[in-house]
């Protein structure tokens, strides 16, 4: 539970979600997860998995949504949320996601959603059934981001994290917030029913893969939050470096090295000055910076890795986390769902009057 001090009281609104894509990876944890840990002590946050975006583009395939929702939710308890200062739900446990979507729709033009930049990349990226993709030309796919707008729009958000490839769907949201509060401005003028949340964007460390590319699952060159120390090792081991120094005794320059990118982020100060002038000095060989890199992200992971297990032994109370989480939501996102119907003029749910016979 939300520990209901003055403060909590007063602080923002944050909420952020994940799709679940199953385990993640230090890019996963680096652009977003890390930096949620640290949002959760000064604000009212939120953060959800998003399993029903996860059908946008899976739904061919469900058969591994269970799974993936508890190994991102393994993975968010073990890298520090923290159900004591943080609400951790599920996006499909929380039904007014999907009604004010669906109000949503009714209110948005068509050439919105398709302006979103995603839509047409992803399309191309993913999208070619000949290719071997999948048919993304659904209702669905064009909606993501509208079903976007509601998740964050139903908890009347402040604030949004995420990095700048999620920019253009929270303006979006604001958009939609626009138009929904001059079609419906509700009674009190002065505040609109659906505030514009605003991004507070996620500082994005540049984090190559062991081939030098963006780190992401489709390029298989990921290192996962769950990895073990001899496979961070060995993983790291056959990682790209400086194009140029091909023998021991060529020097280095670790500004164009994908291995010194990581040094930035997991290794000490020291540590990096070490490694940058051993490897433009040539005094240094790739294995021996190599596993100076290993330790510090075997350093960063083992903590993470200690109580996800803990977790992992008792599977029920990461669902229970879930269940809870979802229940305190569902209690946010009706109160706006009351506002909605409200401001819109629609007929408030009515719970029946039951009547005992004598
Ligand atoms: N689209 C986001 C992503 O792919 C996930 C997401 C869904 C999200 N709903 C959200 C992020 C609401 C922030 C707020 O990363
Ligand atoms: Fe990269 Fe380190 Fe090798 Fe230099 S010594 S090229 S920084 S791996």
């Amino acid at each position: 539970m939300t520990k209901l001090t003055p403060s909590a009281l007063q602080a923002k609104r944050v909420l952020s979600g994940m799709r679940p894509t199953g385990k993640l990876h230090l890019g996963n944890y680096m652009g977003a997860l890390y930096n949620w840990v640290r949002l959760q002590r000064e604000f009212d946050a939120y953060f959800f998995i998003a399993d029903w975006h996860a059908l946008t583009t899976d739904y061919a395939d469900t058969s591994r949504i269970r799974e993936n929702i508890f190994d991102v939710a393994l993975d968010w308890l073990g890298a520090g949320l923290d159900p004591e200062r943080c609400t951790i739900f599920l996006q499909s446990w929380v039904p007014q996601h999907a009604e004010l979507h669906l109000l949503f729709s009714m209110i948005t033009p068509l050439g919105w959603l398709e302006r979103v930049p995603t839509y047409k990349e992803q399309q191309q990226q993913i999208g070619d059934v000949a290719a071997g993709g999948k048919d993304l030309s659904t209702y669905g796919f064009l909606g993501y981001p509208l079903l976007q707008a509601a998740d964050i729009l139903v908890y009347q958000a402040d604030l949004v994290p995420v990095g700048q490839d999620q920019v253009a769907h929270v303006e979006l949201t604001r958009e939609v917030a626009r138009r929904f509060n001059f079609f419906y401005p509700g009674a009190t003028l002065d505040a609109p029913v659906l505030p514009e949340p605003q991004v507070l964007l996620t500082p994005s460390p540049k984090l190559p893969g062991t081939d030098g590319r963006k780190m992401s699952k489709s390029y298989g060159n990921t290192i996962l939050l769950t990895d073990a120390e001899p496979e961070v090792r060995s993983k790291l081991k056959t990682m790209v470096t400086d194009p140029d120094r091909k023998r021991r005794s060529d020097p280095g320059n670790p500004d164009v090295c994908p291995v010194f990118d990581l040094h930035k982020i997991f290794s000490t100060p020291e540590t990096q000055q070490r490694a940058a002038d051993g490897c433009r000095s040539a005094s240094i060989g790739c294995i021996e910076c190599k596993g100076w890199l290993a330790d510090g992200v075997v350093a960063e992971l083992a903590p993470i890795q200690e109580r996800r297990r803990s977790f992992e032994a008792h599977p029920q109370d990461v669902w229970d986390v879930l269940a809870q989480g979802s229940s305190r939501a569902r209690n946010r996102a009706e109160l706006t769902m009351h506002a909605v119907r409200e401001a819109m003029q629609l007929v408030q749910i009515q719970t029946p009057v039951t009547t005992t016979s004598a």
